[in-house]
C-alpha cells in the first residue's frame, strides 16, 4: 500500500500547476497518503530540498500562477550517479513515487527513475507549449493563449488608431502552438511559425492588397523560434518590402505567468485526481492526457517515443483565409 508521495515542478512554470499539486495532495489525502513538495524541480530532489504538504498548505492555491514549489532546467540530474542518490534520499524519508509535472524533458528524468531504481513515477503535462505527445492540451497553454490574445487585443487599437503594423512575438522557441491560436483568436493577418516553411512573399502580397483596400490595423504573429529570427527578424524582412510603418512588440514571459483559466484549473485538478488514484491502484509509468475532454491515462514509453505536431497548418491557413 502506497504511504508517501513526492510531487515536483519542472521546466518553465505554467499557469495550473499549483492546481495540479492542490488535486494531488488532496486526493492522496483521501487515501490516506501524505505529500512531500521538492523545491525547484529536480534541484530540490537532488539536493534533498522539500518541505512537507498537507490539505492546508496547499490551500489559497489554485487561483495562483507560476509554482509555489519553484521549478528549474536541472542538468545534474542528466547524470546517473546523481540520480542514484536522490532516489536513495527519496527512500529514506519514505517516499514511494513521484509526480513530475512538466514538459517531456522532465519526463525524461521521471523515467530513467523508474527504470533505473523502480521507483513509481507519473507525470503531468504542464508547459505553456502544448508539445506533449498523448494530450490534447497541457497545463498552462489556454492561460497563455488568452494572455497573448488580450495584449494583442490592446496593440490592435493602436494599429488601427495609427495605421502601423505590428510584429508580435509569442512565446514558443520550438513550438507554434501558442502563435497559431493566437493568431486566429485575435484575427491575425499573418502567422509565422518554426515548424511550417513561411512564403513571405505570399504574405507581403497579402498585406499590401489588405493596405490597398483601406484596412489599418495589421498584425503578425511571431513565434520566438521562427526562422527568420522572430518578430525582429521577420520585421525586417517583411516591413521593410512594404511602405507602411512597422513596430514590434515581445509578449515574452508576461504569457507565463498569470491566474489560471477555469480550463487549465479544470484540467490540473482532473489530471492529478486522476494520477493519484491510479498510483494508488499500483500503477507507475503513466502520464494523465486530455483526449477529447476527458483525463485518460498513457504510457509514458509511449508518451517520449513520439513527438507532437505543435503548429497547426489548418489554424496557420485560417488565419490567412479569414484576415481581411
Ligand atoms: O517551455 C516554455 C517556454 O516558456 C517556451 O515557450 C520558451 O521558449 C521558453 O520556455 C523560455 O525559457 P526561459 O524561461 O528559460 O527563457
Amino acid at each position: 500500500m502506497l504511504q508517501r508521495i513526492g510531487i515536483l515542478t519542472s521546466g518553465g512554470d505554467a499557469p495550473g500547476m499549483n492546481a495540479a499539486i492542490r488535486a494531488c495532495v488532496r486526493t492522496a489525502t483521501e487515501y490516506g497518503v501524505t505529500s512531500v513538495g521538492y523545491l525547484d524541480g529536480f534541484s530540490g530532489l537532488v539536493e534533498n530540498r522539500y518541505i512537507e504538504l498537507d490539505d492546508r498548505t496547499v490551500g489559497n492555491q489554485i487561483q495562483r500562477g507560476g509554482t509555489f514549489l519553484g521549478t528549474s532546467r536541472s542538468k545534474a540530474f542528466l547524470d546517473p550517479d546523481v540520480r542514484a542518490k536522490a532516489v536513495q534520499q527519496m527512500r529514506d524519508i519514505g517516499v514511494e513515487a513521484l509526480i513530475v509535472v512538466g514538459g517531456d524533458g522532465s519526463f525524461r528524468g521521471a523515467r530513467a527513475l523508474e527504470v533505473e531504481h523502480g521507483l513509481a513515477v507519473a507525470g503531468l503535462p504542464g508547459t505553456i507549449d502544448n508539445d506533449v505527445y498523448g494530450t490534447d492540451e497541457t497545463i498552462g497553454f489556454d492561460t497563455a493563449v488568452n494572455s497573448a490574445v488580450q495584449a494583442v487585443d490592446k496593440v490592435r487599437d493602436t494599429s488601427e488608431s495609427t495605421g502601423m503594423m505590428f510584429f508580435v512575438e509569442v512565446m514558443g522557441r520550438t513550438s507554434g502552438a501558442i502563435a497559431v491560436h493566437t493568431a486566429v483568436a485575435a484575427g491575425a493577418a499573418g502567422v509565422l511559425v518554426p515548424e511550417e516553411q513561411e512564403d513571405f512573399d505570399r504574405l507581403v502580397e497579402r498585406l499590401r492588397s489588405s493596405m490597398a483596400r483601406g484596412k489599418r490595423s495589421h498584425i503578425i504573429i511571431v513565434a520566438e523560434g521562427e526562422d527568420a529570427g522572430g518578430a525582429f527578424g521577420a520585421a525586417e524582412r517583411v516591413g521593410s518590402l512594404l511602405d507602411n510603418e512597422y513596430r514590434v512588440v515581445i509578449l515574452g514571459h508576461t504569457q507565463r505567468g498569470g491566474s489560471p483559466t477555469m480550463r487549465d484549473r479544470i484540467i490540473a485538478s482532473q489530471s492529478g485526481a486522476l494520477a493519484i488514484d491510479a498510483l494508488a491502484a499500483g500503477r507507475s509509468g503513466f502520464m494523465i492526457g486530455m483526449q477529447r475532454g476527458q483525463p485518460v491515462e498513457i504510457d509514458l514509453s509511449e508518451v517520449l517515443s513520439h513527438s507532437r505536431p505543435t503548429s497547426r497548418i489548418d489554424f496557420v491557413r485560417l488565419a490567412g483565409r479569414i484576415a481581411g
